[in-house]
């Protein structure tokens, strides 16, 4: 029952890491193709709020529940599937951190440009392209995490003896 439970927890939570990060990027390359401040602002507005709230929430909740599920399965955290995936985890992270930064900043130019009636900047362009191009190795990671979690193939752990 408890394991269930977590399970139902984990995948809902791997559910929202996706399907947060695929909809915010889609909301937001369209806002920009736009090319309207009052729409660039208001989006990134939202997205910030959706960042913190659905993804904040999962990416803590997910180590916590895959840990957790991974004792109560009885699976031993140096196994090559889970290794790999916590490996993952880490880089999605390390690209994600950023991301919320960027997406902070771009809603910052967006709207101080619709204050002063003015163009997007090209310091929010810049930053949208970095933020786009940041966006793969996160999506890639967290696909692969998928297929490791479900595949549970045998891999090597070569750092941990
Ligand atoms: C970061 C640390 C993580 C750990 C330690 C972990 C651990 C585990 C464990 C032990 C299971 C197997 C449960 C079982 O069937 O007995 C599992 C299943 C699963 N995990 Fe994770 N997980 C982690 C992160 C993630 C992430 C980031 C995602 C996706 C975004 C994810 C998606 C899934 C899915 C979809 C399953 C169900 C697979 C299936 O039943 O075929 N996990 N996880």
């Amino acid at each position: 029952m408890q394991y269930f439970f977590l399970k139902f927890l984990h995948v809902i939570g791997a559910a929202v890491l996706l399907g947060t990060g695929v909809g915010i990027a889609f909301f937001m390359l369209l806002a920009h193709l736009r090319g309207k401040p009052t729409a660039a602002a208001e989006v990134a507005r939202i997205v910030v709020i959706a960042d913190f709230v659905f993804t904040a929430t999962a990416v803590v909740a997910q180590p916590i529940t895959g840990v957790l599920l991974a004792w109560s399965a009885g699976y031993s955290l140096r196994e090559g599937w889970i290794f790999w995936s916590i490996v993952l985890y880490l880089i999605t992270g390390a690209f994600w951190l950023p991301v919320v930064w960027m997406q902070m900043r771009m809603r910052d130019l967006a709207t101080r440009a619709v204050q002063e009636n003015a163009p997007l900047p090209q310091a929010y362009h810049r930053l949208f392209w970095l933020w786009f191009a940041f966006g793969f190795p996160a999506f890639g990671a967290v696909v692969a995490i998928f297929w490791l979690m479900i595949a549970r193939p045998q891999l090597p752990v070569w750092m941990v003896s």
